[in-house]
């Protein structure tokens, strides 16, 4: 029989593992902990010689079914769902580091990954090593800082908030040849457009708050990767350190997700007309979208990407002033962080999601100051560009 589409594997995939009951739903176990028939009982699933749940910060029968439905989304073996992103991020860093290691990343990331990284990691004796856009983009460069206290690559693609492209099998190919795991955060893409672990990355990180929820109302994370790495991160952080996602977010998950492709086709072609058009307008300076011909990472992002996302940024002339006055102006677009939902959303980075970073780094990373963020939502796209030329004109 022909293999099912992913539009398919996205409503109906693992859910079939977990019929309990006649409803198309499946319900929430809404528990912190489960009964065992008897004393061996218990025993023989705290040992792993029976199959069952015993805690819910260790397991969970809704939580596994959204991470049995990411690991088949992203081609992995395995995910862990954890209570934010960051928490993703986290379980990933801390079990594979120590004092001493160093891991080697982009520069130009999330700015809450980017602090975790240069401040707490630090502090904690494991080093980031970043590398600067232009240098992502060379395989010797990226390989030139590997050593043997090297621990993991990893990256952003579309990077937050430039939308800088970076190929996610040339950095595969170096992590290999060294023998270290690449991570690649595919928050940004989505499971929809970009399969990082089939390009030879081998965990994918997201923040599940953004396109996979979908509506703005639920923070999440999940990893996804090969059973062996993903039992690793279990027993030696997540069981321990607690990052679990609570059953009622992970069936908000199950449902959220189900729109994935309808969703991103429109966040897709919407964001494809308003970067044009963007991009033909007098009082803006620069466009940074993918789906672009004349940014960097067009035809790499045309050839690893099925679309190019929903996501892009801006600058207007006048620089920050000139940011200020479009998103002060806006009707409705809401000026608020956070990525993916069904509303157009929009955001100053150097201000918000990038302050972590100094005006140094932010102008390394080529985070202009006056760079604004645009999540493209579902609304119908010329009321957004209608609203965003009402800003310019203000501006
Ligand atoms: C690319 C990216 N990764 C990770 C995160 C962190 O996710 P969360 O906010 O769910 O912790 C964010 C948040 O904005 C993000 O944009």
């Amino acid at each position: 029989m022909k293999p099912l589409a992913k539009e398919t594997l996205i409503v109906h995939g693992a859910h079939a593992d977990h019929v309990t009951s006649l409803d198309l739903v499946p319900p929430i176990h809404m528990t912190a902990t489960y009964r065992f028939n008897d004393a061996d009982h218990g025993a023989a699933i705290f040992s792993g010689a029976a199959e069952g749940f015993v805690y819910t910060r260790i397991g969970n029968p809704t939580v596994d079914l959204f991470q049995k439905k990411m690991a088949l989304l992203e081609g992995g073996e395995d995910a862990i769902a954890t209570a934010s992103g960051m928490a993703a991020i986290a379980s990933v860093a801390l079990p594979l580091t120590q004092p001493g290691d160093n891991i080697v990343s982009c520069a130009t990331l999330y700015g809450g990954t980017y602090s975790l990284f240069n401040h707490h990691l630090r502090r904690m004796g494991v080093a980031p090593r970043f590398l600067r856009p232009a240098d992502c983009r060379a395989e010797a460069q990226v390989a030139s800082l590997i050593d043997s206290n090297t621990r993991l690559l990893y990256m952003e693609t579309p990077a937050n908030p430039t939308l800088d492209v970076l190929d996610i099998a040339m950095w595969a190919q170096v992590a290999k040849a060294h023998g270290l795991p690449l991570v690649v955060d595919n928050t940004f893409a989505s499971p929809w457009l970009q399969s990082p672990l089939a390009l030879g990355a081998d965990i994918v990180v997201h923040s599940a708050t953004k396109y996979i929820g979908g509506h703005g109302d639920i923070i999440g994370g999940v990893i996804v990767g090969t059973a062996e790495m993903m039992g690793r991160i279990r027993e030696h952080h997540s069981h321990h350190f607690g990052p679990a996602m609570s059953p009622f977010n992970a069936w908000l998950f199950l449902r959220g997700v189900k729109t994935l492709a309808l969703r991103m086709e429109r966040h897709c072609d919407s964001a494809m007309k308003i970067a044009r058009w963007l991009d033909a307008h007098p009082k803006v300076d620069r466009v940074h979208y993918p789906g672009l011909p004349g940014h960097p990472g067009h035809a790499l992002a045309a050839r690893q990407m099925k679309k190019f996302g929903g996501m892009m940024a801006f600058e207007v002339k006048g620089g920050l002033a000139g940011g200020k006055a479009v998103m002060n102006n806006l009707r409705l677009c809401i000026l608020a962080v956070s990525l993916g939902d069904c509303e157009t959303l929009i955001q100053h980075p150097a201000s918000m999601t990038h302050a972590t970073y100094t005006p140094q780094e932010r102008a390394a990373t080529g985070i202009a100051e006056g760079l604004v963020r645009l999540s493209v939502g579902i609304e119908d796209a010329d009321d957004i560009i209608a609203d965003l030329d009402a800003a310019l004109a203000a501006a």
